[in-house]
């Protein structure tokens, strides 16, 4: 497959620009590059879900033009995107089949075959090795579970090309062996896989051709054994990196906040949470660390009062917060960067700076007094992209414009300016290059020096 000179412009935005990739058939194929790069952009034409403006894509040497996923679907390419779009409320198979439903013989054709359907779904499972349960709702699904489900589908409708939007941000270390377990096994079935990772590392171990994305145009493409992961981020990048400093500890003795003894009792399973204790103190950093599904979502979602417990107690500087609301808590100065940006962090069909106001209706500069104050949430929201390098055009764009790292910069600023006493944050650095990660762990590390701030500000 291969693109000449394409090029992506939106509005104030040039996404892509002469880009010219060639991938060879049955490889793994990696593209990586800095938010907002056009990585996805790219993809997205690839798939026929973006129209560009220039430039020709070649399949086997035919040269095509996609109008809709469908037609792409139809010469075999298929994608998985950076957010994952399933039906919470529909099972495996209703999900993989949807659009695609295989009809009963004559004359009960306006049945779905579900017998026809499940067993394609087991068999593809068992070649590409990537069990699923046909009949689990998706909704009761992990991450890496989820993304199984997402592969399928694709392949269900027969792609012989997978485009991978950021596949591994999502995943814990050992699905991340997993999924490269299962890439392997698609590359020898035959099958092209393209894949964007800001995890240089990964890239390096699993790919046959790297791509470097740069402000919307490549700029080399690279084998493994060529590269290291320090030289590819400075391809990312255009220059030289900085090298990275040490700081002193700004660990105090007092307790912010208090978790003991939370336990989650769940109606006929084993408890989400069963006796958690932890205690973080001001100035600190703790980490959480396991793999997924062992209760650290239900952590957060108690800390922050989004789900109940059933005993236990929490306390906040001090107070008892075990049966305070999400707004109380929010209000006492803890700020959340949640784990699904699109779910629980954003507005996407709303523009930057009501984005910017979620979750701090009631503070300073969003309101005066019980009114939202439009101009102080602008000028903050224009503090937070200047601040937080978020790329965009300007303040007014619809949060679904931004690339998938910028919103999570976005989300970062919000939650940082408003300056927590206490900042709950799952996977902070998820989908954000290596350079807005390091300058994420810096900000963190700077508001960890004024903890206690948010109080002043109400
Ligand atoms: N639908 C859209 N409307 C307007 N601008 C867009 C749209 N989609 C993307 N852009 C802009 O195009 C540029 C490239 O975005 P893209 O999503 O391709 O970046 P990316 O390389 O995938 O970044 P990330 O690593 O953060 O996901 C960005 O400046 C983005 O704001
Ligand atoms: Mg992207």
């Amino acid at each position: 497959m291969e693109l000449t000179n394409i090029v992506k412009r939106f509005p104030g935005v040039v996404a892509n620009r002469d880009v010219n990739l060639a991938v060879r058939p049955g490889t793994i194929h990696a593209i990586v590059g800095e938010n907002g790069a056009g990585k996805s952009t790219l993809m997205k034409i690839l798939y026929g879900m973006q129209r560009p403006d220039e430039g020709a894509i070649r399949i086997d040497g035919h040269e095509v033009s996609f109008r809709s996923p469908t037609d792409a679907i139809a010469v075999g390419i298929g994608m998985v995107h950076q957010h994952f779009m399933l039906a919470d409320n529909l099972t495996v198979l209703e999900n993989v089949i949807l659009g695609y439903e295989p009809r009963r013989p004559f004359p009960l054709w306006f049945q779905v075959d579900t017998g026809a359907a499940r067993e394609r779904i087991t068999e593809l499972g068992r070649r590409y090795g990537l069990p699923v349960d046909p009949d689990e709702l998706v909704e009761t699904l992990g991450v890496g579970e989820r993304q199984r489900v997402e592969i399928l589908k694709v392949l269900y409708r027969g792609a012989t090309t997978l485009i991978l939007d950021e596949p591994t941000a999502v995943l814990v270390p050992q699905e991340v062996e997993e999924l490269f377990g299962n890439l392997a096994e698609l590359k020898r079935e035959g099958i092209t896989v393209l894949f964007i990772s800001h995890k240089l590392d990964e890239v390096l171990s699993v790919a046959d051709d790297i791509t470097v994305i740069r402000a919307g145009t490549t700029v080399a493409t690279r084998k493994p054994a060529e590269v290291t992961a320090h030289q590819l981020a400075e391809l990312m990048v255009g220059s030289e990196l900085p090298t990275p400093e040490t700081r002193e500890s700004t660990v105090t003795d007092d307790v912010e906040l208090t978790v003991e003894h939370v336990t989650r009792e769940e109606p006929g399973a084993r408890p989400s949470l069963d006796d958690v204790s932890l205690r973080i103190r001001r100035g600190e950093i703790v980490g959480i660390a396991g793999v997924e599904g062992n209760g650290q979502t239900e952590l957060i979602a108690a800390i922050m009062g989004m789900l109940p417990v059933t005993s236990g107690t929490m306390s906040l500087a001090g107070q008892d917060i075990t049966h305070w609301s999400t707004r109380q808590r929010r209000e006492a100065g803890v700020g959340y960067v949640p784990e699904d940006r699109h779910r629980h962090g954003l507005l996407l069909d709303a523009p930057l700076w009501e984005n910017e106001i979620l979750g701090h209706q009631s503070e300073a500069p969003n309101s005066s007094g019980p009114w939202i104050d439009r101009d102080g949430a602008r000028s903050r929201t224009t503090e937070i992209v200047e601040r937080y390098d978020v790329r965009t055009p300007n303040i007014d764009v619809i949060a679904d414009a931004l690339s998938g790292g910028n919103q999570q910069k976005l989300i970062m600023g919000r939650e940082l300016m408003a300056g927590p006493s206490l900042l709950i944050a799952a996977h902070p650095t998820r989908g954000v290059d290596v350079g807005a990660q390091a300058a994420i762990w810096d900000h963190l590390r700077d508001a960890r020096r004024r903890p206690g701030h948010a109080a002043h500000l109400r």
